[in-house]
């Protein structure tokens, strides 16, 4: 039987789909530090669209997704994923990178790492460790990311306090501007 198909330059799934949601400007309440510039944007605008293929949601099977996270900036910080932990937080993820240049923020226990997301990088999410894609980049930015089917998303657990770092542009770059509590 034929195989489902990525193309690896697009992180485009060219068969075997699937389900695909996009997240909206106006999804994102109080994500975004600068909340002006957040309600300036259109609540249509897309912010990333992510596609996935099926599996059965039981224990021992695997998701797999590509996220294709677009560029831009709300202020002067750039687009990202909502983030999360994984509702079983034991569970564990990989992202490996397609296309694009971007970052992938890891926490872990109120710790940050930030990882360069680029075509080819292969990224281990350990158990435990909140997740989040950003675009500082100046095109879409995608990544194929393989999880458990069990591991379920908690997004609640980061509404308070969030990241402990924000992506705000810089000149023609990009800084990490560390968040006080
Ligand atoms: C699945 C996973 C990704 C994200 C996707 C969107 O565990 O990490 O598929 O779900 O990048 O990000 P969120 O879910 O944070 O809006
Ligand atoms: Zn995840």
């Amino acid at each position: 039987r034929m195989p489902r198909q990525i193309d690896l330059a697009s992180g485009q799934f060219t068969a075997g789909v699937l389900h695909e949601h996009t997240t909206t400007v106006g999804m994102l309440t109080g994500l975004f530090a600068d909340q002006a510039a957040w309600q300036a944007l259109p609540a249509g605008t897309p912010l990333y669209t992510v596609a996935i293929l099926p599996a059965p949601q039981q224990e021992g099977e695997l998701l797999s997704g590509v996220t294709h996270l677009y560029p831009g900036r709300v202020g002067r910080e750039f687009y990202m994923t909502r983030g999360h932990f994984h509702q079983r937080r034991e569970q564990a993820e990989y992202y490996f990178g397609l296309r694009g240049r971007g970052l992938l923020l890891l926490q872990q226990a109120g710790q940050c790492v930030l990882e360069p997301l680029f075509p080819g990088s292969v990224h281990y999410i350990p158990p435990f460790t909140a997740h989040r894609l950003i675009n500082p980049g100046s095109g879409t930015l995608s990544a194929l990311a393989v999880w458990p089917a069990t591991a379920g998303h908690d997004y609640q657990a980061l509404q308070a306090q969030g990241f402990g770092v924000r992506i705000m542009a810089d000149g023609d770059g990009w800084q990490a501007e560390v968040q006080h509590a």
